[in-house]
Formats: C-alpha cells, sequence, structure tokens
C-alpha cells in the first residue's frame, strides 16, 4: 500500500467507525489518525508536504462532522413549552410553584393608578414599540431638533412606511397625542381631558444605581378650559402627599421640554428628614422628582385641539424613583434583577 492509499483506507474506516460511536468527539482521537500523523516526520521530504495536506485534509474533515453533529443535536432537542406539565418532576427549591408575589413596581402602579382614579383621572396603556411620529413629531421635537438627542432612544433596523427606524419608547410622553385624541370628544362636550399612563420605558443608559434601561414612568395629562399652572402644582402636590402619607411641600423651578410651555423641574421636600438633610436627598432636603409644564400649544394642535379655547398641564414622573424613596432601597437595578432575596421583602 502506497501513502496515498493509506490514507484513503484509514478514511473509510474511520467514517465507518464514527456512525457507531456514542461519542462522537471520541473520533479525533483515533488510533489511525495518530499514526497517520506519526508517520510524517519518517518520509522522504518530497513526499513529506503532499502526505501531510492529505493527512491534515481527513482531520478537518472529521471535526467538521463532529462539529455540525453536535449543532444539529441542539436544534433537534428544542424546549416544548407546550408540553405538558410533569408534576413528578421536582421544581428548584428557590422557586416555591404555591407561592408567588406581586413585583413592587406593579404593585405601586396599583396604589398610584388608585389615587388618580378616585381623582378623576382614566388610566391608559402606553406600548413597547413606537414610532419616531409619537415619539418626537407630536411632541413638538422638529425633525434634526437636537432634543432629540436628550433620549437615549433604542432603534428597531426595521423601518416604518416612512423609512424611519421603530423605537422603544424613552418616555411615556409618546402617549400624550394618543390620550388627547381619544377624550377629545369629551373635551369638546366640556368634560376636560384627565389622563394618566403607567407603563415601561426605556434607554440606552450606561447602568448604575440611578440608572436603569428599562424602567417605568407615569405620564398625566390635563386640559380644559381655564387651566392653569397653579393647578398642576396643586395636582402633584396633593398625590404625592397622599402616595408618602405626609405633608409635603413643593418647589417649582423653570426648565426646558419641547412639548410644554412654560416647563418646570418640580421637586418636593424629602418625605425621610422633613428637609432636615439626609442621604435619601443627598442632604440638600429637597428632591427634584420630575418634568411637567404647560401643554405647549403645538402639542395641543397636533391632536386638533385649539390652542386658544383649551390650555392644559401635563408631567413625566419615574416610578422606580418613587418607590425607592418610600421603600429606601438604594439601586434600582434591584427591580429588574430578578433576585428572590430582594422580591420577598415586599
Ligand atoms: N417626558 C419627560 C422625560 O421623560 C418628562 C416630562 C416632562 C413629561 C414634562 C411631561 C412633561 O409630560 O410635561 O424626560
Amino acid at each position: 500500500m502506497n501513502t496515498s492509499e493509506r490514507i484513503a483506507a484509514a478514511r473509510i474506516e474511520l467514517l465507518n467507525r464514527y456512525k457507531s460511536l456514542d461519542t462522537k468527539a471520541d473520533i479525533l482521537k483515533a488510533r489511525e489518525l495518530k499514526e497517520l500523523f506519526s508517520i510524517i516526520p519518517s518520509l522522504e521530504p518530497h513526499e513529506r508536504s503532499a502526505f501531510g495536506k492529505e493527512v491534515n485534509a481527513l482531520s478537518v474533515e472529521l471535526k467538521r462532522l463532529v462539529e455540525a453533529d453536535s449543532e444539529s443535536s441542539e436544534e433537534l432537542a428544542p424546549i416544548d413549552v407546550t408540553a405538558p406539565f410533569d408534576i413528578n418532576v421536582r421544581q428548584p427549591e428557590f422557586l416555591p410553584v404555591t407561592q408567588g408575589s406581586i413585583h413592587p413596581l406593579m404593585n405601586e402602579i396599583a396604589v398610584l393608578s388608585d389615587i388618580f382614579s378616585r381623582m378623576g383621572f382614566v388610566i391608559e396603556e402606553s406600548r413597547e414599540i413606537d414610532d419616531q411620529y409619537h415619539m418626537f413629531e407630536t411632541l413638538n421635537f422638529p425633525a434634526g431638533h437636537p432634543a432629540r438627542d436628550d433620549y437615549d432612544t433604542f432603534m428597531t433596523q426595521e423601518t416604518d412606511k416612512d423609512g424611519h427606524p421603530l423605537i422603544a419608547p424613552a418616555h411615556t410622553s409618546t402617549m400624550q397625542n394618543r390620550v388627547l385624541r381619544k377624550y377629545k370628544a369629551n373635551l369638546l362636550a366640556g368634560e376636560p381631558i384627565a389622563a394618566v399612563v403607567p407603563d415601561r420605558t426605556f434607554r440606552n443608559e450606561d447602568l448604575d444605581a440611578r440608572h436603569e434601561h428599562t424602567f417605568y414612568q407615569l405620564e398625566g395629562v390635563y386640559v380644559g378650559k381655564g387651566v392653569h399652572a397653579g393647578m398642576l402644582v396643586a395636582t402633584l402636590q396633593s398625590v404625592l402627599q397622599e402616595y408618602y402619607q405626609k405633608e409635603l411641600e413643593v418647589r417649582v423651578n423653570p426648565f426646558y421640554f419641547p412639548f410644554t410651555e412654560p416647563s418646570f423641574e418640580f421637586a418636593l421636600s424629602c418625605p425621610f428628614c422633613s428637609k432636615e438633610g439626609c442621604k435619601v436627598c443627598s442632604y440638600e432636603g429637597w428632591i427634584e422628582l420630575l418634568g411637567c409644564g404647560m401643554i405647549h400649544p403645538n402639542v395641543l394642535k397636533a391632536a386638533e385641539i385649539d390652542p386658544a379655547v383649551y390650555t392644559g398641564f401635563a408631567w413625566g414622573v419615574g416610578v422606580d424613583r418613587l418607590v425607592m424613596m418610600k421603600y429606601g432601597i438604594e439601586d434600582v437595578r434591584h427591580f429588574e434583577s430578578a433576585k428572590l432575596d430582594f422580591l420577598r421583602q415586599f
């Protein structure tokens, strides 16, 4: 047998054996393969390179077979989520099947929604993917406006019918236009629009104790005749006092949002130390809590509401922040962490 024939014979032998192996990778340790490699140094120099290449090709062929088989065996064993639940399979101890609990954020959203509905606000839901029109255009961010960059948005590769990527909403304000349109008929019939939207929001943040990529906001919108900023302050103060079950002082400072004019940053006296100064308020006595303002005429116009007749206020507050302050939670990342020792405290 010449050297080439020897390789061909070894190949047939190895391929045959491969079929019957339970552990396919064992073929790479086969005696025949090792022997072929060990012959190389003893060959005449002019034979060495051609032989070496052939042995190597065989070895690569076998490796590819093993790889392809292991990939397809993974594919062949998908998890069947519809399979009947087998009660004989012991459940992991850290997941008691008889005991579940409501996530603290969901619980607090229910508490807040209850406060608002008692004040006459309807509760609306947001969505987890939206378009540029609702994220920016209806909120008076013209195309190319630098304030668009203030929102670190996640965008999709797919585009909408106008060729724009879709956005995981970076604030619940994306719902303002929809809410205004939905209740416009009531407004024209003389009833103010009063709605809150508590839901999930997303930002491409650098994560730390105060920043999370997924968080919750609660948007509020109130529109009617003769609505003014004093009503905004009073509404938020009442809600926060009810939520923290405490008398609180509030403070507004001028700010900028494209969708409100004037815009404010709303602060409240620290519910923990009553302005004495503590860790929660970074020894300031006050906590900058949320953005708010009088709805910009262009936002009303985008919903075909006449700003000469109607005015309104709006705000957006981070729910995680409110809950962190209520319970003294020091790191926002606990909420999305699925840590049971954290969740069980609620
Ligand atoms: N959408 C703003 C944000 O996430 C918060 C906000 C500010 C909402 C003012 C409002 C508002 O409705 O009027 O930064």
